[in-house]
């Protein structure tokens, strides 16, 4: 790809990356303390299974926290957690943050968990998500985050998969209008996962206490005060580079969700080169990041990239909006000194939506704030311009996913700012050679839409496989074009090299910034007694990028006209139930029919086609084209 806007840093950098990754990944490394320094950089002994830094050794807790307390910044703030729905602001220094997680470590060595096994972390925005998932890496152990707002059925394929010997979650979450408690939904996982862990250990909070080690269970239940009272703190494991540091599981298109295994040795390098090259933010700056640690840009942008960098993170366990109004984001800008913040589009949709002359962000000194990057969905022009207009900063896209763990592309404000376009997320960062090809592998040219790839091998800090796994990982990533990881996005390229990153080309849903699967909500759907057969398809929508629309075809002998109101709530229920409120599934249709192809797969693209009104495809292999012409009505009801 070339970059017509750029003869300087980034040009240099990128096609360095390209040529020579061994001297650039090299140089990056140098930022990372190691045990053993790397006597390699990318190993490719195994195409098309790539390893960075293989014969190196770290530990990512020490990188993150030992090591900024022994450079002199132990006072320094690592986290400022700030909590409106509980009232709690709370600063801890990196000296605290370190002592916090030694001690926790030291508490699940006690219960068992050494180098290699799995935690589970199924919490909400406190800082005691980040202790559990850095007392993780400290032990070599590997956690997994699974996202609060999920309900049992998803936790539950989660344990189910991963087998971890410890779970650590609290008695609940807070959102704006209720309280959640998670040891019923966290119990009912147990309930339906064969595999069960040793312990599992709750923090209480005051807002609902759960009943801990009251039942009779095969795994001993434990309180979190009570067991770091009396724990010996733990020093760091040493683990190579090319170790898991965590599994993080997303959506796929089928309801099993797949564990993107993350590695110790890139991942530090290059959530550490991102910092300051990407985002433009050093040690010691204040950086916020409003997300989920549940979610990846939690994991990356939250926790690990601030902290490997010796800068300040934000914490923030509340909303855009709501908490208590529109002007959540400025008043933590400014108390805070925040430099550069990040979240999501949907985010920034929410508030102009409360706030559209922008009058709350006229109250608050920003006067900190140099840049706001937003990701995780498309970023509408619309969005984009409101944002730049009323903030005065650039706002930068930023295009990646969860398999990445880091941008894919942006505009380098660290490396070299460019000019931003609306719409595009950039060029591509140094280590991504993304191209865009045809439905035969070509590459196309500029302006023509097609699959965002990327040539392998990826970049330090991608996925290097999924978990125990390796044949799903080359058969859902690396077999539609040799050669080339399939980003699953469409999009295109222009005569500047500026990337557009247009939507899914498969079934996956982003609702809200939040990546969810069609085949979990239709797993739900299918669960209910009337239902014979059902689709789920994600349709535009202004506020949350995309949302869900069940399409359910009922049992014989079962009265739409009868029961169609009461099943269809029920379904609805049942998607909360199962998957979580974040499914923000509200529109079930009964319908007669759903069009297949004659193969018998249902074509839901062309559903999603004529639900956001454009002109759909409609494959010459269908069944019954007559049921698509009956379901147009339903899916597009102005027509
Ligand atoms: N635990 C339990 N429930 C949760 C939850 C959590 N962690 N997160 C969301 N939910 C619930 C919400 O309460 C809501 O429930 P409701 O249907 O009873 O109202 C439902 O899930 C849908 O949530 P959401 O899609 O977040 O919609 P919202 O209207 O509550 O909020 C935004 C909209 C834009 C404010 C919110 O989506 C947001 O902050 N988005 C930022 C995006 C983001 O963080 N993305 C992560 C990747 S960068
Ligand atoms: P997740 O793995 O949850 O981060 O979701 C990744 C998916 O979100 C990508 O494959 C895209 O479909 C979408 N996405 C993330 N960031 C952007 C962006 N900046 N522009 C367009 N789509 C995005």
């Amino acid at each position: 790809m070339t970059d017509g806007t750029s003869n300087g840093a980034y040009r240099a950098a990128y096609d360095e990356s390209l040529a020579d990754p061994d001297a650039f990944w090299g140089r990056a490394a140098e930022a990372i303390d190691w045990i053993t320094p790397p006597p390699r950089v990318l190993d490719d002994d195994r195409p098309p299974f790539y390893r960075w830094f293989t014969g190196g050794t770290l530990n990512t807790c020490f990188n993150a926290l030992d090591r900024h307390v022994a450079a002199g910044r132990g006072e320094q703030a690592a986290l400022h957690y700030d909590s409106p729905v509980t009232g709690t602001h709370e600063t801890y220094t990196y000296a605290a943050l370190l002592d916090r997680v030694a001690t926790f470590a030291g508490a699940l060595a006690s219960l068992g968990v050494e180098k290699g096994d799995r935690v589970i972390v199924y919490m909400p925005m406190v800082p005691e998500a980040v202790v559990a998932m850095l007392a993780c890496a400290r032990l070599g152990a590997v956690h997994s985050v699974v996202f609060g707002g999920f309900a049992p059925a998803e936790l539950a394929a989660r344990i189910e998969d991963a087998k971890p010997t410890v779970i650590v979650s609290a008695s609940c979450g807070i959102e704006p209008t209720r309280v959640v408690e998670y040891k019923p939904m966290l119990d009912a996982a147990l309930d339906r996962s064969s595999h069960k862990p040793e312990s599992v250990i709750v923090l209480q909070r005051e807002q609902a206490r759960a009943a801990v080690g009251e039942r009779d269970t095969d795994w001993e239940e434990l309180d979190w005060d009570e067991l770091v009272a009396d724990a010996v703190p733990a020093d760091c494991v040493e683990v190579a580079a090319t170790d898991p540091l965590y599994v993080l599981y997303t959506s796929g298109t089928t309801g099993r969700p797949k564990g993107i295994v993350r590695d110790n040795g890139g991942h530090a390098v290059a959530l550490r080169w991102s910092m300051e090259n990407v985002y433009g933010i050093g040690p010691g700056d204040t950086w916020f990041t409003a997300s989920d640690v549940g979610w990846v840009v939690g994991h990356s942008y939250i926790v690990y990239a601030p902290l490997l960098t010796g800068a300040t993170s934000v914490l923030y366990e509340g909303k855009p909006v709501g908490t208590p109004d529109a002007s959540a984001f400025w008043r933590i800008i400014e108390d805070h000194g925040v430099k550069a913040m990040f979240t999501a589009p949907t985010a920034y949709r929410a508030i102009r939506r409360e706030d559209p002359e922008g009058r709350l962000i006229a109250e608050h000194d920003l006067s900190s704030l140099e840049t706001v990057f937003l990701a995780g969905e498309r970023l509408d022009p619309d969005t984009w311009e409101w944002a730049t207009e009323h903030l005065g900063v650039p706002v930068v896209d930023n295009w990646w996913q969860t398999e990445t763990g880091w941008p894919i592309a942006s505009n380098l404000r660290g490396l070299e700012p460019m000019p931003i376009k609306a719409g595009s997320p950039t060029v591509p960062a140094p280590g991504y050679a993304v191209h865009v090809l045809d439905e035969q592998g070509h590459r196309v040219p500029a302006g023509t839409e097609g699959a965002i790839c990327l040539k392998l091998p990826m970049p330090p800090g991608t996925l290097p496989t999924l978990w125990g796994d390796d044949e799903r990982y080359v058969a859902g990533y690396l077999s539609a074009f040799e050669g080339y990881y399939l980003t699953g996005d469409g999009g295109l390229v222009d005569e500047d090299g500026y990337l557009y990153v247009m939507g899914r080309t498969d079934d996956v849903l982003n609702v809200a910034g939040h990546r969810l699967s069609t085949g979990s909500i239709e797993a739900a759907l299918a669960g209910h007694d009337a239902v014979a057969e059902c689709a789920v398809i994600g349709v535009a929508d202004d506020f949350k990028g995309q949302v869900p629309r069940g399409l359910v075809v009922l049992r014989s002998g079962v009265d739409a006209a009868v029961d169609g109101g009461r099943i269809r709530a029920e379904l609805v229920q049942r998607v909360r139930d199962e998957v979580g409120a974040v499914a923000s599934l509200r529109q079930v249709d009964i319908v007669s029919a759903l069009p297949k192809t004659r193969s018998g797969k249902i074509l839901r693209k062309t559903m999603r086609e004529i639900a956001d009104g454009r002109t759909p495809v409609v494959p010459g292999t269908i069944e019954d084209a007559t049921v698509l012409e009956t379901l147009t009505p339903v899916l597009r009801p102005t027509t």
